[in-house]
This record gives structure tokens, sequence and C-alpha cells, in this order.
């Protein structure tokens, strides 16, 4: 959630900070700072608010130098306001700290520092780790030996970036756990630091993630990676190939927008080099699956949360009804906590579009403590959750800025498609005329998403109806529950619409008191093996009252004749539908949220990525 840059280097250390925080927005924040060394100070800008507000403090009092850190904070302890946001000073003013975590034993330390006399400047946990720096380099005097002892006293997931007036040659980098991620960017006479790939690759493409319980010694002619206890560990480069212009705006208004409108491509590239339509084959080479393999495995789960569990709700009938193989999915932070019974011969595949979601990593952990072998499909090269699987499959979308999920979730829907062909194919069980049939099917596909996004008007137009709407309820079927699943939490998480996802089937036991001529209901209804079953439904909630916009296949005269408003979308094959009913359900949130003049990449008390439990 927070996000971190630093620099160390020949360059004005301030306008690089700052734009890199400025990439780092799309995480959600509530208050921004910088500090930065200069003529043997360390000054300090920070406050509540957005960074174009931090540009306007420091514009109003400059500050240069070559060495900084800056930050971007979600407030966990303490309110949002200038003394709690990030950097934080040490007492004696000589230390200086970002941190992203949360310091799970603060209360015990924070007591144990303020009997030792330290007076606390913040109401936040991260001043304990500053605090702690501090009173280790009364004896060390040397700010890796007192980060690396302050360190083994905080407990939970940390990432953090430190520096010295004393030492003003170097940052000194830290991540602790699965949380706080924290990335090097390799210069040529400089270098960088971030949480965040985006924020610093205008700069340069040469990145070291760093792993768990490691410090990074940093300077502008040298990195140097030492465990907690001072030993020396060898380091990886990586190229990075993400463009940094494919994380701008473009022509659209937002980037939930652009990205709902990239779809056409990310299913391009999903598809791209790994269907042989020639053969009717599956290639998914990072996955590293062989046919033994494949033929070995008795269950799958899937562990994610949000937008990626939904669709892998959609991969487990896909799994299932392709490769016949008993898929489980869970939420991940319920997953972790359930003590679920892993067999031998279990894969677990982690689904998560940035790849550092603490429940989801957290049971990734679980996963593998238990003996299975791990998958992860992820988008955020270099995250966690791909390395920490024993192979990965990559969504092929680009970076994500807007917080509410699109392009991320059909993506993996794709992969997951891929996925249970492959292990169908692996283990024998797919008739060779029905293979051809699903890797054919793919064909049309960036098509018809593109007939979709096309379409976006339409969806537009009845934005209005929502106008003074406080609640909505979307029901789907079989493989398009999840759809409505996710159409509700997209119109919930930027309309701020209370929206409710029901399997249709279950009306009656329950829910369909709630209907009355105030409950609009969104009915997802594709000509698919359940539309009978949504026909029945839709008639029930119409003789109520109810006001029904369907999402149906062109020329549905059926449900056209039952719904107030009809979103149309052409007809796709059915174990593909839930990529096609989503866009218009994208489409209608992003719609009634802009009409409603919200925030819609930032919504509040939202983040991107949630590195926290
Ligand atoms: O990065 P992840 O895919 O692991 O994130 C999981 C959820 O936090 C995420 O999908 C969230 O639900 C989105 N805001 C939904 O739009």
């Amino acid at each position: 959630m927070c996000g971190i840059v630093g620099y160390v280097g020949p360059r004005d250390a301030t306008p690089i900070i700052l734009q890199g925080l400025q990439r780092l927005e799309y995480r959600g924040y509530d208050s921004a700072g910088i500090a930065i060394y200069s003529q043997g100070e360390i000054e300090i800008r920070r406050d509540a608010g957005k960074i174009s507000h931090l540009f306007d403090l420091v514009s109003a009092a400059p500050l240069h130098g070559h060495l900084g850190i800056g930050h971007t904070r979600w407030a966990t302890h303490g309110e949002p306001n200038a003394r709690n946001a990030h950097p934080h000073l040490s007492s004696s003013g000589r230390v200086v700290l970002v941190h992203n975590g949360i310091v799970e034993n603060y209360h015990t330390l924070h007591d144990e520092l303020e009997a030792e006399g330290v007076h606390f400047q913040s109401e936040t946990d991260t001043e304990v780790i500053v605090q702690l720096i501090e009173r280790y380099l009364s004896s060390s005097n040397s700010l890796v030996t007192a980060v690396q002892k302050a360190l083994s006293e905080i407990q939970g997931a940390h990432g953090i970036v430190v520096f010295s007036r004393d030492e003003p040659d170097k940052l000194i980098a830290a991540r602790i756990g699965n949380a706080g991620g924290v990335v090097i960017g390799l210069g040529d006479g400089e270098n960088f630091v971030a949480s965040d790939l985006p924020a610093i690759l205008e700069y340069t493409r040469r990145a070291v993630f760093l792993d768990p319980q490691k410090i990074a010694i940093i300077t502008p002619a040298s990195l140097q990676i030492q465990t907690l206890n001072g030993e020396i560990v060898n380091w990886k480069e990586q190229h990075v190939t993400w463009d940094p212009i494919a994380a701008e705006k473009g022509e659209y208004q937002h980037f939930m927008q652009k990205e709902i409108h990239e779809q056409v491509r990310s299913m391009t590239d999903t598809i791209a080099g790994r269907v042989n339509f020639s053969f009717g084959k599956i290639s998914l080479p990072e996955i590293q699956l062989t046919p033994e393999f494949a033929q070995t495995i008795h269950k799958i789960f899937i562990v994610a949360c949000g937008t990626a569990y939904h669709a892998g709700l959609v991969g487990k009938i896909l799994i299932e009804r392709i490769a016949h193989i008993p898929v489980e999915v869970d939420i991940a932070s319920e997953f972790r906590y359930r003590d679920p019974i892993i067999e031998p011969n279990t894969v677990t595949i982690a689904i998560s579009q940035s790849g550092e979601t603490a429940d989801t990593l957290a049971a990734m952990e679980e996963a593998r403590k238990k003996g299975s072998t791990l998958w992860s499909i992820v988008n955020a090269i270099g995250s966690q959750a791909m390395r920490l699987a024993d192979g990965f499959i990559s969504m092929q979308c680009g970076p994500e800025i807007g917080v509410a999920s699109t392009k991320a979730y059909t993506a993996p829907l794709v992969d997951l498609y891929l996925l249970a062909i492959l292990l169908a194919d692996l283990r024998n069980t797919l008739p060779t005329q029905m293979r051809y049939q699903l890797v054919n099917d793919l064909r049309r596909l960036p098509n018809l998403v593109g007939i979709c996004l096309d379409r976006e008007t339409e969806v537009q137009e009845i934005a209005h109806l929502f106008t003074d709407v406080s609640n909505c309820l979307y029901l789907g079927r079989g493989i398009n529950m999840p759809t409505a699943y996710e159409g509700a939490l997209k119109l919930k998480e930027i309309s701020y619409i209370h929206a409710e996802a029901y399997p249709a089937g279950e009306m009656k036991h329950g829910p369909i008191a709630l209907i009355d001529k105030n409950l609009p209901i969104i009915a997802i209804a594709p000509k698919d093996l359940w539309n009978e079953k949504m026909v029945s439904q839709i008639e029930q909630a119409k003789a109520r009252g109810a006001k029904i916009i369907s999402i149906a296949n062109d020329g549905d005269e059926r449900i056209k004749s039952l719904s107030d408003r009809v979103l149309w979308i052409p007809q796709t094959p059915w174990l593909l539908s839930p990529v096609t009913t989503i866009i218009p359900l994208q489409f209608l949130a992003y719609h009634i949220a802009h009409q409603r003049g919200l925030d819609i990449d930032q919504p509040r008390n939202l983040a991107k990525s949630v590195t926290v439990e």
C-alpha cells in the first residue's frame, strides 16, 4: 500500500523521488513526504494529502541534494497528518526512515523506548524502527549494524529505506517477511530503490529484487546485499521490459477506462505464443508441467482475494469440466487459517495481479508447508507470488493502475482455460476433436472482446438509471455466477452503491423478499446451459416489480421481452463467456461512478496492492 522511492547519485534527488512517488499514486495513499540530505543536514517536507500538495511544499521551500527518500503513506497507526507522514527522523535527527508494513510488537517496543527516555514525535508504529536504529547507533556507530539489530527486534513483514547524515554516501534498504517488496534499480554511477518497479522504470531497466530477510547497502557506484547477520550474499540482476509509456492514461479519462479498453490487446497477448492453432496445442513453459506430473495430480486448490478470487471461481469450472480434476477455491485470508487438508499430489494455484497480496502469499506458504506444489498466475513480473511458486503463468496484460481490477480479471480467465486444456491433454483425457475445438474457440476471442468494447456508449446511456439507486442485485448462474460477484464488486468499490450478487437459483430461499420496484436487478443471462433457468428467475423477479437490466446475447428476443434494458454481447463459446459478459458490467460500474463524480482510479479506503493482513 505504501510507496517508497530512494535515490543516491550525482543528480538532484528531489525531482527523481517526487516523480517516482507520482508513479506510485495508484497504490492508494493519504499522505506523502520526502527527506533530502543537504549540507550536513536532513531536510524533510511532508503532509497529509496528494502528491501535488507535496510538490507545492517543495516549491515553496526548495530541497536539493544527491541522497534522498520519499514515501506515500496509507494510514494504519495514527491519522493521516503531517506529524504521522513519513519520512520519520530519530530523536537526534541523524537518521531518517521510510517504511511499508505494520510493526506487530509496536506497543511493547514503544513502551520500552519511552522508558529509556525517547520522546516520540508521531503516533506511528514506524517511528519505533527509527528510534531503535538510533538506540543501536549509539553503541555500534555503524548504520548497517544498527539497522540489522533494530530489524531483528521488530515483528511483522516490512520494507524500509533509511539513511544517516553521518554516512551520506549510502542508502540502506531492507526487506523482512513477505510484505513490503523492495527493488533496487541499477544505474550508471547512480542507484535507485523503490517499493515497486514503475517508480524507477523511467531511469533504469536493470533491477534487483531484494529477497526477504536481506539488507541492501546502496551507494552511487555499488550494491551489497547482506543477511540480517551480516553475511554477504550474491545478487542477480534482471532486465525489465515494461514500457513506462504503457503506464500513462493516454487518450482515456481514467486508467480504469483505458484498462477496460486494453482487453483486446491483453487477450491477444495472453493467447500469443502459447497456442498452436494448427496442432490444437497449448504451451505454458513457465509452469514446467510434465505429462508424468500432470497425471499424478489428484486435486487443485485455488487461493486468491477479491477480483482474483472471482477469476478462481471460473477456473474451478474450467478445470473440472475440461481436465476432470477436482478443484476447491478459497479466499486466501480464510485458507491460511482453516487448516486445509492437503493430500499428496495436490497443486495450489495462487492468482494475484500484484503478486504481493499478503493474504495470498500467506496462503501459498500454508500450502507449501503442507506439501503442495505451488503455481501462480501473476501480472507483476518479479513479484513474490511469482518467485515463491514452483511454476507460474504471467498475465500478459502490462501494469494495471486503476484500483478496480479489469484487464487483470479477464487475463487469468484465459490463463486458466489454457491451463485446463494443457492438463487434460497431458493426462490424455481430452478427445482430440474436442481439444481442437477448445483451442480454436480462442481464435475469435479478441474480436468478441472488441465488439463488447465498441458498445461502451450503450452502457453509458443507461448509467443515469442509477442516479438515485442505493442498492443493486446481481444474479447469475453456472460459469457466470462469478461474473455476478465480480460485477457487484466493481460497482461497490468505485460507485459506493451497495451491490449484492446471488446465484439466481438461491433467490427463492430468502433474498426474493428484497425485491421491489426500487431494487434494480442485473441479470447475467447469456445463451448457455443455464439460460432457461435464468429466464424463469427473471420472470419471478419481474412479477414482483423489479427493474431488470440483462446481459444477453445478440438476438435473444425472450430475454429482451422480459427486461427493461438489455446490454447486448456477442455469442461467445460458453467456457469463455465470462470474458465477454463482464465487460458491460465493468463499463456500467465505471460510468455510474463517473456520473457521480467519484475518484474512479483511487476509490476511498482502497489500495491497489494490499500488502498487509
Ligand atoms: O493483486 P491481487 O490480485 O492479489 O489483489 C487482490 C484484490 O485485492 C483485488 O483484486 C481487489 O479486489 C481489487 N480492488 C478489485 O477490483
